[in-house]
């Protein structure tokens, strides 16, 4: 594996751990707020985030590459309201695909067309992932802060979600 490759997929490894921490962060401050439905839903995002990262883990070390396990920063715990939330959630899911973007750049530049085949699971991942933070993030847009509705979207946020897959 070539190490330009390598060091780009390792620090795709931490981008992946990075946002399962940061869904983790983010499940538990709606737990704690009472939105237990959120909670659930960024409980199982984090455990995704937490797999793609192994899959690049094992990938890497069945390429015979050298895996860095990354050391994270901490993520962001507090936030103002549902919105700045789910805010968070798209620009972070928006992030991860310029960096997935810019791996399978690299790869056709390298000529690693095996990299390229791994990553395009990741490219069908992310754009269910973006599409899903951008259905969620237009419904609370459309709610504001009426207390009903964010106490409905809760309650629906499994079934808005599956339905934008
Ligand atoms: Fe695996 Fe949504 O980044």
């Amino acid at each position: 594996m070539k190490t330009k490759i390598q060091d780009l997929l390792n620090d795709q490894i931490k981008y992946e751990a990075s946002a399962s921490m940061q869904y983790l962060a983010m499940a538990s401050w709606a737990d704690n707020k009472g939105f237990s439905g959120v909670a659930d839903f960024f409980y199982a995002q984090s455990e995704e985030e937490k797999a793609h990262m192994t899959k690049l883990v094992k990938f890497v070390n069945e390429r015979g590459g050298e895996v860095t396990i990354p050391q994270l920063d901490k993520p962001l715990d507090r936030f103002e309201n549902l919105n700045a939330l789910f805010e968070h959630f798209l620009k972070s899911e928006m992030f991860v695909t310029e960096q997935i973007n810019k791996v399978i750049f690299e790869c056709l530049q390298l000529k690693d067309y095996n990299v390229h085949n791994f990553m395009q699971w990741y490219v069908t991942e992310q754009l269910e992932e973006e599409s899903t933070a951008r259905t969620l993030l237009d419904k609370l847009n459309i709610i504001g802060s009426d207390k009903t509705g964010h106490y409905l979207f809760d309650r629906d946020i499994n079934t808005i979600a599956t339905a934008t897959e």
